[in-house]
C-alpha cells in the first residue's frame, strides 16, 4: 500500500537530539531528545499513535502523526518491540496527563527489535490468566510488568540505603565464601554437594565468617546469598535468599536489639526522604508508613502467656489434626507467630528463646541459663525478618554446645580459635532481604521479592 512506501530519513537540518535516559529528561524540556526502550502500551486515536516507551528507569509518552505514524514499523508496532524515538520534549496539554508530565513529539524513529504479534505476542504470554506456574516459567517476561519492575527496582534501592546506614555506624563490608564445610542453623535444611572428592555445603549463613572478622577489621556486615533445603512451600521460604548479616564485638544484648531497629528505621528514612524510592513505596504500598520506635520487646516467656490469652493454640503432635495450648518450651511456629504479630500490628522483637530451640553458638542468660540472649525481629504481615543472637564467648563452653549437638568439632576449628585468641562478647543477626521488601512493598509472598525466586523443585529460569 501506500503507507508502506512511507521511508523516514533524520532531518539533518533539526538541532542535534540528546540522547538520555527516560528518568532525566525533565531538564530536556523543549529540546530535541533521543531515546531508546520497549513499546510498554500503544493506542491509535484519530491516525495519531500513541506509544508509552519503558526503558527500566521509567515511562515515557511518544506522540507519532503525519508521515511518522505511517512507516511499515508504525503499520505492525507490536508491544514489547524495542524501539529508537528522537523529537521534540513538550509539556502535555493542559489538562492531559503523562508519565513526568511531558511527551515526546516524534519527527523520526525506527524499530530496533520488532517482538512478535499473534499467537506468540507478549499479551499471549503474560496476562491475567497466567497461572502461578506460567507465571514462574516466565518471569523474565514478568519482571517487565509495572509492579514487578517497581518491586525489583524498590530493592536495589532498599540494598543501597542498608549499605549506607550500615556504612554511616561503621560496620564494613566483607564478601564471605558461598561454599563451606560447617554448618551453622542445622544439618536439616543443607545443601550437600561433592566438592574434589570431599563432602562440602552451600552456607546457610555467613555468621561464623564475619565473627572471624571481629579481632581483624572490626564489625562487619555481608549481603550475601544463603541456602536452605527447606521442605516447605510457604509464603515466606525460599531456598536461595539474599541475607543480611551484621556482626559487632563488645556489645550487650539490648545494644543488639537497638542495632537492629536503627538499621531499619534509618534505611527506611533514607528510602522515604529519596524521591524514586518514595514513588515506589507508595506506588505498591500506599498505606506505608515508617514504624514507631522504639520498637516493642516481648520475652518468649511473656510470649507464650501472650499467646495463650489470646486462645491462640498450635497443633499437637500426636498425629489427630487437633490443636493444643502453648506451654513453655514450644516452638512458636509459623502460624501462630504471624497471628500475634498481625494482632499487636508493629514490630515486635520476641527475645530470649529457650537454649534447646535455637542454635549451638547462642549465649545464655546469666543467671537463667535454659535461656539464651537471642531475638526474632517480627514484623505484621510478614513475621520473622531478623533473628539474632549474642555468641557464646568462653571456649570451653563452645566445646560442651558441640558435643551436646552431636557437631564434630574439628572442621570448626577456625571457629572455635576465636575464643581462643582473645575472646569477646560479640553479636549478630541476619535480616532476610525478601521478608523485609515483602513488608515494605506489602507482597503477599517473598517469591515476588526475589529476581529469580528459588523454592522446592524450581530452579529455572
Ligand atoms: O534465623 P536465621 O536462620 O538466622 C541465622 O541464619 C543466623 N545465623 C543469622 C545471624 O545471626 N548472622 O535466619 C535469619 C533470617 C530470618 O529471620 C529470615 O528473615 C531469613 O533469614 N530466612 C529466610 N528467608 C527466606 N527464605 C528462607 N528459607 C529463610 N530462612 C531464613
Amino acid at each position: 500500500s501506500e503507507a508502506r512506501k512511507v521511508v523516514l530519513t533524520e532531518d539533518p537540518q533539526l538541532p542535534q537530539a540528546v540522547k538520555s535516559k527516560i528518568l532525566n529528561l525533565a531538564p530536556l524540556r523543549d529540546q530535541r531528545v533521543r531515546v531508546r526502550g520497549w513499546v510498554h502500551r500503544k493506542r491509535e486515536q484519530s491516525k495519531i499513535l500513541f506509544i508509552v516507551v519503558r526503558d527500566g528507569t521509567g515511562l515515557l509518552q511518544a506522540v507519532l502523526s503525519g508521515r511518522v505514524a505511517q512507516t511499515y514499523d508504525a503499520l505492525t508496532l507490536t508491544l514489547e518491540s524495542s524501539v529508537e524515538l528522537v523529537g521534540k520534549l513538550v509539556e502535555v496539554p493542559a489538562g492531559q496527563t503523562a508519565p513526568g508530565g511531558h511527551e515526546l513529539v516524534v519527527d523520526w524513529w525506527r524499530t530496533l527489535g520488532a517482538a512478535p504479534g499473534g499467537a506468540e505476542a507478549f499479551t499471549n504470554k503474560v496476562n491475567e490468566d497466567s497461572g502461578p506456574e506460567d507465571r514462574a516459567n516466565l518471569r523474565h517476561l514478568v519482571m517487565r510488568g509495572e509492579t514487578a519492575s517497581a518491586v525489583l527496582t524498590l530493592r536495589a534501592h532498599l540494598l543501597t540505603a542498608f549499605r549506607a546506614t550500615l556504612i554511616k555506624h561503621q560496620l564494613i563490608e566483607v564478601t564471605p565464601p558461598c561454599l563451606v564445610q560447617t554448618q551453622v542453623e542445622g544439618g536439616a535444611t543443607l545443601f550437600k554437594l561433592d566438592y574434589y572428592g570431599q563432602p562440602a555445603f552451600l552456607t546457610q549463613s555467613s555468621q561464623l565468617y564475619l565473627e572471624t572478622c571481629l579481632p581483624s577489621i572490626g564489625d562487619v556486615f555481608c549481603i550475601q546469598e544463603s541456602f536452605r533445603a527447606e521442605n516447605s512451600h510457604t509464603r515466606r521460604h525460599l531456598s536461595e535468599y539474599t541475607h543480611l548479616e551484621g556482626e559487632l564485638a563488645f556489645i550487650t544484648f539490648d545494644e543488639l536489639m537497638d542495632h537492629i531497629e536503627t538499621l531499619i528505621c534509618e534505611s527506611v528514612d533514607i528510602l522515604l526522604a529519596n524521591p524514586h524510592s518514595a514513588a515506589l513505596i507508595k506506588q505498591l504500598n500506599p498505606d506505608f508508613a515508617p514504624p514507631a520506635r522504639p520498637f516493642k520487646r516481648l520475652s518468649y516467656v511473656d510470649a507464650i502467656a501472650w499467646l495463650r490469652e489470646h486462645g491462640i493454640k498450635r497443633p499437637a503432635e500426636d498425629g489427630s489434626g487437633g490443636e493444643v495450648e502453648h506451654a513453655m518450651g514450644d516452638d512458636i511456629a509459623e502460624a501462630a507467630e504471624r497471628r500475634m504479630t498481625d494482632i499487636i500490628g508493629t514490630p515486635v522483637f520476641l527475645h530470649g528463646f529457650p537454649a534447646e530451640l535455637k542454635a549451638f553458638y547462642m549465649k545464655r542468660i546469666p543467671g537463667n541459663e535454659k535461656f539464651t540472649e537471642s531475638c526474632d525481629l517480627l514484623m505484621p504481615g510478614v513475621g520473622e525478618i531478623v533473628g539474632g543472637s549474642m555468641r557464646m564467648s568462653d571456649e570451653q563452653e563452645l566445646i560442651a554446645a558441640y558435643r551436646r549437638e552431636g557437631i564434630d568439632p574439628a572442621p570448626y576449628y577456625w571457629y572455635t580459635d576465636q575464643r581462643k585468641y582473645g575472646t569477646c562478647e560479640h553479636g549478630g543477626y541476619g535480616l532476610g532481604v525478601e521478608r523485609l521488601l515483602a513488608w515494605l512493598a506489602n507482597r503477599f509472598t517473598v517469591r515476588d521479592c526475589s529476581l529469580y525466586p528459588r523454592w522446592p523443585g524450581r530452579a529455572t529460569p
